[in-house]
């Protein structure tokens, strides 16, 4: 039966000659936004425009309309604007009349992050962007961004994993591709929304650094690259609802961040209007009760429109209030030049084939092998193989849910693909007998999960999942899973006993094009973790979180079910996320964070620093030679890591402070430079409440992963007398 390891180095041959590569090297041309509009005299124009508007009229600004619009005044040249949805693309909403009539759908935002693409990212963000446009869509309702904290949060797939650092470039190059196109950017959900666990009944406690270290960091980035929007979440912080705390919006928003444009809720999130009002926020989304949801009298009080005239009889808010409200909303929309050009542009509708390619090479680099035995991988097409296709997700796509599923169109499924790249050597069986299994020389196994808005999934997999894999792998030694999930999952029982592992997330309309290449060897799997996948649940830095006498659910009922008290989530772990946390306790990951192999191999040597004694205002400059030692070209991400050797607070081992992906042919080198800035080595002090770099010993580490460490050096930063 087993054919496979005999035909390895004819396809090799044939592979270096014919793989075809996701990118060329990756350096980051990084400007922020600037609004055609200036901030000054849009406040101006914002002003006078509200000069002419009563305050009946006013109030109707500062709360949604028809769910997802603000209002408009024809006699006032105000136009109403339309928000939409989300991160990966274009959520159509067929209710909603003039809906742009398709939209691509990308690999979902954590599959983005495995690129570790910072041009890709806003590649990705200007096309959606442009569909924006194309649909009249004046506020994209994304990025999303919050922080992977537990790997059963079912909207992780919609953010981009657990490190700050990534995440926070990733996050500024897709606001300035969304915003290039004209389409204000929403940053989201502020903050600490890290589970969707009855996400309207949790309370993330978090202090001060742990807030500054890991949360805000994506939020910082996006809000520098000139994001103009930023959406509250639902859960509270630290003790008060996101939409209505003085310290969430006035002090780490505004205040620390520096934000200066529309603050807007999450849909139906604000209880108290006046602390609301008065906490910061400009927009009550959606602004009023839709029927089976909060449409009971009981949640008549929770609305700021409908509230704010008799708030304001009863001298609890004041005109002043609702004025900066409808001003910060209307000098946004100003300053990105929607008072003086039509919102809908259908001529970028001629860009979707555009688009399509760039799902397709997010796609591409998104693919993460976390194993590959033997070389099972990629299957040469020519050898004469027969392989069974069988599993979940071969007929019907893999796709995140909630108000970031996109449809998408010219939908390739993974049976389409892979007879498109292999023919008839691919054979699909839904369900294989033993006999046809273990006749086969390679099992292609498609397994994966349904992530959801508005719950949590288990990270063990159902017990008919795993017992799949085993029975699968019990009868034949080579079988490939392909995993479709848009978090981690448990491998543990079955990772040794399969042949290989390709992680290929949410992959978008045509994103199983992708894989099929990656199986074939055309692509060159480059994808690495953006996150860590843990053994166990228990060993992750969230454990536990959900209360004791919860369980979990699939269903909207419950999400929005208000009689459950609210819990606490002590956020204890503090700023030891991810990989800090399993390496500052000493607990091995499955998978860590940063891992990924290829099918070529790479070397890491002659690392330089320059300078190793620097003081105030000094960078450090760190070079270094990356040679790829295999057969085939291929794309290498190299990770750049600080510990702070001799830190007078618990600092993590580790802390990605860049990254750059190469492509390399087979046998060439090039050498890396990195520029660290004193910032780069420090941590949040929580006495002066900024950053501080104390002096001493750093350690420079340079790696694959997080947990492949090839380089190391010392730097020793003196602070000026
Ligand atoms: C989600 C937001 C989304 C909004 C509008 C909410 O349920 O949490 O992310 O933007 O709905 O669809």
């Amino acid at each position: 039966m087993n054919k496979i390891t005999t035909f390895l180095p004819a396809l090799f041959m044939l592979f270096a000659s014919s793989c075809k590569q996701p990118s060329k090297t990756i350096l980051s041309d990084f400007k922020p936004f600037i609004p055609p509009v200036d901030y000054e005299t849009a406040d101006k124009r914002a002003d006078s425009l509200l000069e002419k508007l009563s305050v009946d009229e006013k109030i109707e600004l500062i709360g949604g309309h028809k769910m997802f619009f603000t209002k408009g005044y024809e006699e006032y040249g105000i136009p109403e604007f339309y928000f939409s949805d989300a991160t990966q693309g274009v959520h159509i909403r067929n209710e909603l009349e003039n809906q742009v009539e398709k939209s691509t759908a990308f690999p979902c935002p954590l599959a983005l992050a495995a690129t570790w693409n910072v041009t890709l990212a806003r590649e990705y963000a200007k096309s959606i962007g442009e569909e924006c446009r194309a649909g009249g869509i004046a506020v994209l309702l994304g990025p999303g961004m919050n922080l992977y904290r537990v790997s059963q949060n079912g909207r992780n797939f919609e953010y981009f994993g657990e490190d700050p650092y990534l995440a926070a470039r990733m996050i500024e190059n897709y606001v300035t591709g969304v915003q290039s196109t004209g389409t204000i950017a929403t940053l989201k959900h502020f903050l600490c929304n890290n589970t969707d666990f009855h996400r309207r009944r949790s309370n993330s406690v978090a202090d001060e650094r742990t807030l500054h270290e890991i949360y805000l960091p994506a939020f910082k980035a996006g809000v520098d690259a000139g994001a103009m929007a930023v959406m509250t979440s639902y859960n509270q912080v630290n003790g008060e609802w996101a939409a209505q705390s003085d310290y969430v919006i006035s002090k780490l928003l505004r205040q620390d961040l520096g934000f200066k444009w529309l603050v807007m809720s999450d849909w139906w999130s604000v209880w108290d209007p006046v602390k609301a009002i008065k906490a910061g926020l400009d927009l009550d989304m959606p602004g009023h009760s839709i029927k089976n949801l909060f449409d009971s009298n009981e949640f008549e009080s929770m609305y700021v429109r409908t509230n704010a005239k008799r708030l304001l009889d009863e001298d609890r808010i004041a005109q002043e209030d609702l004025h900066r409200m409808a001003k910060n909303m209307l000098a946004t929309f100003i300053s990105m030049g929607l008072f003086d050009r039509p919102v809908k542009d259908t001529s970028y509708l001629k860009n979707f084939e555009k688009h399509e390619q760039t799902a397709l090479q997010t796609a591409r680099e998104s693919m993460v092998l976390l194993r590959n035995t033997n070389n099972i991988l990629p299957i040469d097409k020519s050898a004469d193989l027969k392989v069974l296709l069988t599993g979940e997700y071969v007929e019907k796509n893999a796709e995140g849910g909630g108000s970031a599923r996109v449809e998408g169109y010219n939908i390739i499924t993974m049976l389409d693909a892979l007879t498109q790249e292999f023919g008839d050597m691919i054979k699909y069986l839904p369900e294989p007998t033993a006999n046809q299994i273990s006749d086969a020389d390679m099992i292609l196994l498609s397994i994966g999960t349904n992530d959801n808005e508005g719950w949590d999934r288990p990270f063990a997999l159902p017990d008919k999942t795993d017992s799949l894999v085993l029975n699968t792998a019990a009868l034949n030694p080579n079988v490939v899973v392909i995993v479709n999930s848009g978090s981690g999952i448990q491998m543990t029982g079955w990772r040794d006993k399969v042949a290989a592992i390709l992680y290929a997330w949410y992959p978008g309309q045509t994103g199983n094009k992708a894989l099929a290449e990656v199986i074939s060897g055309k692509t060159n799997p480059s994808g690495k973790l953006p996150i860590s996948i843990e053994k166990r649940f228990e060993d992750s830095p969230g454990y536990p979180y959900i209360p004791e006498d919860k369980t979990f659910y699939s269903d909207w009922k419950q999400d929005i079910d208000m009689t459950i008290p609210v819990y606490d989530i002590y956020y204890d772990e503090g700023v030891f996320v991810g990989y800090r946390w399993y390496e500052s306790q000493d607990i091995q990951p499955l998978y860590p964070f940063g891992f990924g192999l290829s099918y070529t191999s790479f070397e890491y040597d002659n690392l330089r620093v320059y300078d190793k004694g620097i003081s105030k205002g000094e960078e450090i400059v760190v070079e270094f030679v990356v040679k790829n030692t295999g057969r085939v070209e291929g794309v290498e991400t190299v990770q750049l890591y600080i510990q702070d050797v001799e830190s007078s607070v618990l600092r993590p081992l580790k802390e990605l402070k860049g990254f750059k992906k190469i492509t390399l042919p087979p046998g060439e080198s090039v050498k890396v430079k990195f520029t660290l800035k004193l910032k780069d080595l420090s941590f949040w002090d929580v006495k002066t409440h900024e950053w501080v770099a104390e002096q001493g010993m750093y350690k420079i580490l340079i790696g694959a992963s997080s947990a492949d460490i090839r380089l190391t050096e010392e730097v020793n930063y003196k602070l000026e007398n």
